[in-house]
């Protein structure tokens, strides 16, 4: 049996049951695609019936307001990709009735779709023989074929490329894709793979030289950059309801368009008095006549991303209760119930949950 019949085979034998596979609709083929590039299988699923509840189709999605997309997504991180998910379902029913482009090079034009998704789409909800090379994929190309150059290259990943475009099959494209994938996820796994139950064992350039953990090389890591983000809860009770300002990230920065809090950020820990004035919310406030930056009590959280390490310092400032009319400002005041139903990033939400308590 050559290569493709002993994987699809096994595939027959051993797929995983995931939702996406009882349809060949391309809207759930593309939003699982999108969703599982940010998440493993098990959150992906969660995610995926979430979107399909709200928006069971693609009209649904691109009638949504980016602010509900934004919350949707929230927790997945990487949320250019569900503004660009939102974009590309606006395109598509603004332009082509609401109908998938059923074509490769159709689809990756659309926003968020690079060559991996255009692919999978094309393959598994039209039967195009186009290869998705995912991770999985190149982690088992590279150990059967031995190819020993650093997969995060892009000359490697597109030497993968053409050599998965010359295995695939060219009758169940779809099947072939995802078969390569879940053998990647459930066998040639990335620490220890299972090789006794792999059906390419016999003929694995890894397995026959003993370079199973070797291969995939990666390239040296660069360094993550530390960001250090000081947040401000300013904080104002009216009546017997405590109201703080939130503002939404503009910049072309991490989280763009999400909620926040008051932020300054700083080169280092320290954050001194000159740098408060970096708050523009309220124009002409002395923050300093309320507290001293060195003796409020400080929420603290480390918080990873691909390429940053987030240090976050949040602090909680009490203002008088006619704060709100003495300063002109673009700030909005939300409760801290409605605060929770905007989009922020996951290391906000962790600190709301810490301080609940003071906060509702
Ligand atoms: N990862 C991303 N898409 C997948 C799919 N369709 N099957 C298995 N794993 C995947």
């Amino acid at each position: 049996m050559n290569f493709s019949s002993r994987l699809l085979q096994w595939y027959n034998e051993n797929k995983r049951d995931l939702p996406w596979r009882n349809s060949s609709n391309p809207y759930n083929i593309w939003l699982s695609e999108i969703i599982l590039q940010q998440t493993r299988i098990a959150q992906g699923i969660e995610y995926y019936y979430r979107f399909l509840e709200k928006h069971p189709d693609i009209y649904s999605l691109a009638a949504a307001s980016e602010d509900e997309i934004l919350l949707l997504w929230q927790g997945l991180g990487y949320y250019s990709r569900a503004r660009n998910m939102h974009a590309a379902a606006k395109i598509i029913v603004m332009y082509n009735d609401g109908v998938f482009p059923n074509d490769y090079h159709e689809l990756i034009k659309l926003p968020g779709v690079g060559p991996y998704t255009a692919a999978a789409i094309s393959s598994i909800a039209f039967n195009i023989p186009e290869a998705a090379v995912d991770g999985n994929v190149i982690r088992v190309l590279a150990r059967f074929f031995g190819i020993e150059d650093p997969v995060d290259d892009t000359k490697t990943i597109k030497q993968i490329r053409a050599i998965a475009s010359e295995l695939i099959d060219q009758r169940n494209p779809g099947m072939f894709n995802q078969a390569l994938m879940d053998l990647g996820a459930m066998v040639c796994k990335p620490g220890k793979p299972s090789c006794e139950i792999c059906p390419l064992a016999n003929d694995c350039f890894a397995r026959k030289n003993r370079l199973e953990r070797r291969i995939p090389v990666k390239r040296p890591k660069s360094k993550q950059k530390d960001r250090f983000f000081h947040f401000f809860v300013l904080l104002v009770k009216k009546k017997d309801v405590k109201v703080f300002p939130v503002e939404k990230r503009k910049h072309n920065d991490i989280w763009k368009n999400l909620y926040q809090l008051p932020l300054v950020e700083t080169s280092g820990m320290e954050l001194t008095n000159e740098q408060l004035e970096n708050i523009n919310l309220f124009k002409g406030f002395d923050y300093t006549h309320y507290f001293k930056p060195t003796n409020t009590p400080i929420y603290r959280f480390t918080h990873l991303l691909t390429h940053q390490r987030i240090h976050a310092f949040f602090r909680i400032i009490t203002l008088p209760d006619d704060f709100c009319h003495n300063f002109e400002s673009e700030a909005e005041w939300v409760t801290f119930d409605e605060f929770l139903q905007r989009g922020k990033p996951v290391l906000i939400s962790r600190f709301m949950e810490k301080a609940k308590d003071l906060l509702e």
